[in-house]
């Protein structure tokens, strides 16, 4: 059998620009709202077409609290609420979104345009929780001015890591989303070499250091099991004004346990006594937990 068509911003490399909505729905009828998510495929390759802009991408996620109310078909195994965590003043909050709507293109007005266009067929239906608008910053570095992405899945990989391979919900993947706010003066107090032991590769070649401290972010994210390392797909972007900014991450995964597990060893220290000492320097702000399931399921919603 083949493989169900997956949305298409999971896969897709990312676009200088992305647009990153959180939504709640309303109370009453969900059947207008399910015609807007079955549609949206639609929508995104018609205004992809229309504007001559093939890198138009888009991807809808659903949560646990509303998604039998909103589907009416069976939750997909393992998709339950964002669990917080906390460790001292380590704090990786959950807060309430129904929906995510995620959109990036090489263009902005086109993923506005977009977003207009979904939220106006939602109507009021559906409202924002939470906008953010991400850009790509000198090439593919975070605020921080590190490189990241370096080692995220290519190619054919991407899909391998992503997606769900069989069972009702294939094609799909468990997304896990984080706004980071930064405190980029106190990062940029840090000597290089301090910056660097703290994210575990060089600043400016973008290559992982030897010897590394074990609170160094890619040693907490970096976890073997069975021989393997687990793998997420990050979307993350950065995003923000003067006054505050930071990291928009985004991941899709076959299964929502390895963000969880890399989440775990960037917040606990109960594990090796040792956190992410990138923490330091930036704090979730929002999380939540989405399963987005693929083009062909959400057509056949109506
Ligand atoms: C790698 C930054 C949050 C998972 C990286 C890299 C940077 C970075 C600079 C190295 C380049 C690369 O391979 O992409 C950040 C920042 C974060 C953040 C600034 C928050 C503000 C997270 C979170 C997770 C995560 C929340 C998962 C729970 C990963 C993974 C890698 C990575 C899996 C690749 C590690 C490897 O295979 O070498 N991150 N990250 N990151 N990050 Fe993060």
């Amino acid at each position: 059998m083949t493989m169900p068509q997956p949305q298409s911003a999971i896969c897709a490399e990312g676009g200088a620009f992305g647009l990153f909505l959180t939504l709640f729905l309303a109370d009453g009828d969900t059947t207008p709202v399910r015609r807007v998510l079955a549609a949206l495929p639609h929508m995104t390759e018609a205004l992809a077409a229309q504007t001559g802009e093939p890198s138009l991408v888009s991807s809808a996620a659903i949560g646990a609290a509303c998604w039998t109310r909103l589907t009416g078909r069976e939750c997909p195994d393992g998709l339950i609420p964002f669990a917080p965590l906390s460790d001292g003043t380590r704090k990786a909050p959950a807060t309430p979104a129904d929906l995510f709507l995620h959109i990036h293109s090489a263009r902005h007005d086109l993923n506005l345009m977009l977003a207009c266009r979904v939220m106006g067929a939602f109507g009021p239906r559906v409202r924002v929780v939470e906008e953010v608008m991400g850009f790509k910053h000198l090439g593919n570095r975070d605020l921080t001015g590190f490189v990241d992405g370096t080692e995220n899945p290519e190619g054919q990989e991407r899909a391998e890591v992503a997606l769900v391979k069989d069972g009702p919900h294939a094609g799909g993947s468990f997304v896990s989303l984080q706004r980071y706010v930064h405190d980029l003066p106190r990062w940029e107090g840090l000597s290089l070499s301090d910056q660097e032991a703290a994210v575990g590769r060089t600043k400016e070649s973008d290559e992982e250091m030897e010897a590394k401290p074990p609170s160094a972010h890619i040693a907490r994210v970096v976890i073997e099991e069975d021989g393997a390392e687990l793998e997420v797909l990050r979307h993350s972007m950065p995003y923000g004004t003067t006054s505050e900014n930071g990291l928009y991450f985004v991941a899709y995964c076959a299964s929502p346990e390895p963000f969880r597990k890399m989440l775990e060893r960037m917040v606990l220290s109960s594990g090796d006594g040792h956190h992410d000492r990138l923490l330091d320097f930036t704090r979730p702000v929002t999380g939540a937990a989405f399963f987005a399931p693929s083009a062909d399921w959400l057509r056949a919603l109506v």
